[in-house]
């Protein structure tokens, strides 16, 4: 089977770490890149915090490209409360041999994309601010996109940061909406999914059994990502939010949703940054999205995700 070609936009973050490493193991997968954004920590962080994975994982080669620093048009919103001080606690990391690539996040997405002889899907596990200005740098694009892959909203779940909206949409509902209405094949999957996909209870010492330096990093960032999670919700263990976006590009015999019209609230008083999410279709837009609101196998989703982690080869290996 021909490998799908991806370019990853993230904002690293425990959850993203999983996602990039998940998407590194996989082999259905080409990774092309990372492009790196303003999001849960500030963008020199989320960039060495990108560096620092790959290499973790053995897959230095991979070229990690700096973004924006900050969403369109408010201000950046890290939130060192979810994710420790470095965005990716949980893990005495190694400091990354290489710093980022030549090239804004922007340009190299534009490039790779027009250049690749395949059309390239987007993984977008962040603020939407990079995909947003490529958009608008180079609207051609779209005709390269394959299919733009975000974790990000909330409908039925409500939000995470507002009562009303999602963390990622909620630091750029001007991107979200660009990227929404941009006509390129959309898939949403947003915290009605990701809070039906938790990781199984104590997986973290799973993982750490198997002694690998990834598996003991990957079992450490688990532990810190779900204290605050677990606190928040009263539950025993929290999603991988953008994990699972990738394994709903990977596996989406496991997930459930429907297409229909999505918009982004940009300007309401209590509910800036809402998805909102016209389920039973009765506003007559057209249907850009498939949102995604279940996941009926959660523990099939984690097995699979932990295979293709321990295929990384480790630090040093490539
Ligand atoms: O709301 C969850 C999302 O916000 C995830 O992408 C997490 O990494 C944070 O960016
Ligand atoms: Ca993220």
């Amino acid at each position: 089977m021909p490998k799908t070609p991806v370019i990853i936009d993230t904002d690293p973050g425990q959850d993203d770490a999983f996602a990039i490493l998940l998407a590194l193991g996989a082999p259905e997968l080409e990774v092309l890149g990372l492009t790196t954004v303003a999001g849960n920590m500030g963008l020199a962080q989320t960039t060495d915090n990108a560096r620092r994975i790959v290499e973790l994982a053995g897959r230095g080669a991979v070229p990690v490209h700096a973004g924006s620093d900050r969403p369109l048009l408010r201000a950046p919103r890290p939130v060192p409360e979810i994710h420790g001080e470095t965005g990716i606690d949980g893990w005495d990391w190694a400091l990354a041999k290489q710093g980022p690539a030549e090239g804004h996040a922007v340009d190299f997405i534009v490039r790779s994309v027009l250049a690749h002889p395949a059309p390239v899907t987007l993984i977008v596990l962040g603020p939407q601010t990079n995909i947003a200005l490529a958009l608008r740098r180079e609207p051609r694009i779209a005709d390269n996109i394959a299919r733009i892959v975000f974790m990000g909203g909330g409908y039925f779940e409500g939000g995470n940061m507002s009562p009303a909206a999602e963390y990622n949409i909620l630091v750029d509902p001007e991107a979200a909406r660009i990227v929404l209405g941009a006509g390129i094949p959309v898939t949403a999957v947003p915290l009605d999914c990701t809070h039906a996909a938790p990781a199984p209870v104590n997986w973290s010492a799973e993982l750490e059994a198997e002694g690998t330096e990834v598996m003991r990093a990957c079992g450490g960032m688990m532990r810190f990502f779900e204290r605050y999670g677990n606190a928040k919700y009263g539950t025993q263990s929290r999603p991988l939010h953008d994990a699972v976006a990738v394994g709903a590009l990977l596996w989406p015999e496991l997930f459930t949703g429907r297409l229909c019209p999505v918009d982004v609230e940009c300007a309401g008083e209590l509910t800036t940054g809402m998805t909102v999410v016209d389920w039973l279709r009765q506003t007559g837009k057209p249907d850009n999205c498939l949102w995604l609101n279940g996941c009926h196998d959660p523990a099939e989703l984690y097995r699979r995700m932990k295979t293709a982690l321990m295929q990384l080869p480790g630090r040093g290996r490539d």
